[in-house]
């Protein structure tokens, strides 16, 4: 009786598997700090965020503004701004930054050391990325500037789970 019970088990579980019944997702098997979330989960969050608010340091004094440019090239994870903004030359001054955004009931802040990049491929992939601002800005003027993140760490937060910390 027993050895019979065992068969209808081991069939069953076997007709599971073929249709694919019995796989779990990697994301709900392991614990959040398992999952490898990458640069590009803190681009594409900052990019269904559509805006975020990053903070610089002037002097003594933090200064904080809306932005909304982001962008993956060469690797890195860049923004965009023009170099004759206060925060371009707070930037240039200490180019320690954070910023925090807001996607449904999730937040992050990403903080690390913004560094200039004078490359016109860099600059040009930024404005195709956003064509809207080739209004403003072409990679050939004197004001675009692009920076990426150097020695960033990202911390993805919820009311409903443990923070998840991305290092890049
Ligand atoms: C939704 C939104 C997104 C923005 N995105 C950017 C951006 O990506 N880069 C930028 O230089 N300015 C952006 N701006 C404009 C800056 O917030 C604004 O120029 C700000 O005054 C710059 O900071 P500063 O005055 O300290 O230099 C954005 C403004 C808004 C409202």
């Amino acid at each position: 009786m027993r050895c019979g019970k065992n068969w209808l088990a081991l069939m069953l579980c076997g007709f599971a598997l073929a249709v694919g019944g019995c796989r779990t997702p990697d994301h709900a098997t392991k614990p959040n700090q398992e999952r490898a979330e990458t640069m590009q989960d803190v681009y594409q969050f900052l990019k269904d965020a559509g805006v975020y608010y990053i903070a610089t340091v002037d002097g003594d004094q933090p200064r904080v503004r809306p932005f909304g440019t982001i962008h993956i090239f060469d690797g890195k994870l860049y923004i965009q701004t023009g170099k004759r903004k206060n925060v371009s030359r707070q930037l240039g001054i200490n180019g320690k930054t954070e910023l925090c955004a807001m996607k449904g009931d999730e937040w992050i802040r990403l903080s690390g050391t913004l560094v200039n990049d004078d490359r016109r491929e860099a600059k040009a992939s930024m404005l195709d990325a956003y064509p809207e601002l080739k209004k403003m800005y072409s990679p050939d003027d004197d004001n675009t500037q692009v920076l990426y993140f150097k020695d960033a760490t990202a911390t993805i937060y919820s009311f409903s789970r443990e923070p998840i910390e991305i290092k890049f």
